[in-house]
């Protein structure tokens, strides 16, 4: 039995990003990551629900000692522009002061979600603050943001699966494609 959503689904674009190529990528970002994090005291923070498949491939992939938290926080919705408003719908569970924590994003578009979160978590005291954005998209240079650690540069357009979303649908796609709209 193949996936349920299939392929034959019109909406589903062309393939960007196969699944062997998310494959290999994440395990590099895991590596450069364990080489960074070497006797630290790394927290992950992954952002509901988009960043989680990606987090979790990443997580299985590091060499080092690593915990995990969630924050959930409202985007787009159901439609596909950022409405520039972030609201936090769930809070971390513990405190980050002293810890060296990454966000896990599944992709940057406009920066809006991320800078908002930035200013949040690093209000918060922690040792050190970087991001890991699976996918990144050129709109994402007009915030003066510079993930550390990228997977893929993506052109602008809106894209689906392995946990990005359209209307809450796709995200079990083992790739990443173009919707088709
Ligand atoms: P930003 O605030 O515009 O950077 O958007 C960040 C959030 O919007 C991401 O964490 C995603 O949840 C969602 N998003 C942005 N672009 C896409 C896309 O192409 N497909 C699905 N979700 C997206
Ligand atoms: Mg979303």
């Amino acid at each position: 039995m193949g996936p349920v959503t299939s392929r034959n689904d019109a909406a589903i674009g062309e393939i960007l990003v196969p699944a062997d190529d998310l494959t290999c990528r994440v395990k590099e970002l895991a590596a450069a990551i364990s080489v960074d994090y070497q006797d630290r005291d790394l927290l992950l923070i992954g952002v509901l629900k988009g960043a989680v498949f990606f987090l979790s491939d990443l997580m299985r992939a590091l060499t080092v000692p690593v915990e995990v938290d969630f924050m959930a926080i409202s985007s787009y919705g159901s439609s596909t522009k950022s409405s520039g408003v972030v609201r936090i719908l769930k809070d971390l569970d513990a405190s980050i002061e002293g810890r060296d924590v990454v966000i896990v994003e599944d992709i940057v578009d406009s920066g809006l979600t991320l800078q908002y979160l930035l200013r949040n978590l690093a209000a918060r005291q922690p040792a050190s603050l970087e991001v890991c954005a699976l996918l990144i998209k050129p709109g994402a240079r007009k915030v003066d943001l510079e993930p550390r650690y990228v997977g893929f540069e993506l052109p602008d357009q809106f894209v689906i699966g392995y946990g990005l979303d359209h209307g809450e649908r796709y995200r079990n796609l083992p790739y990443v494609a173009g919707l088709n709209q």
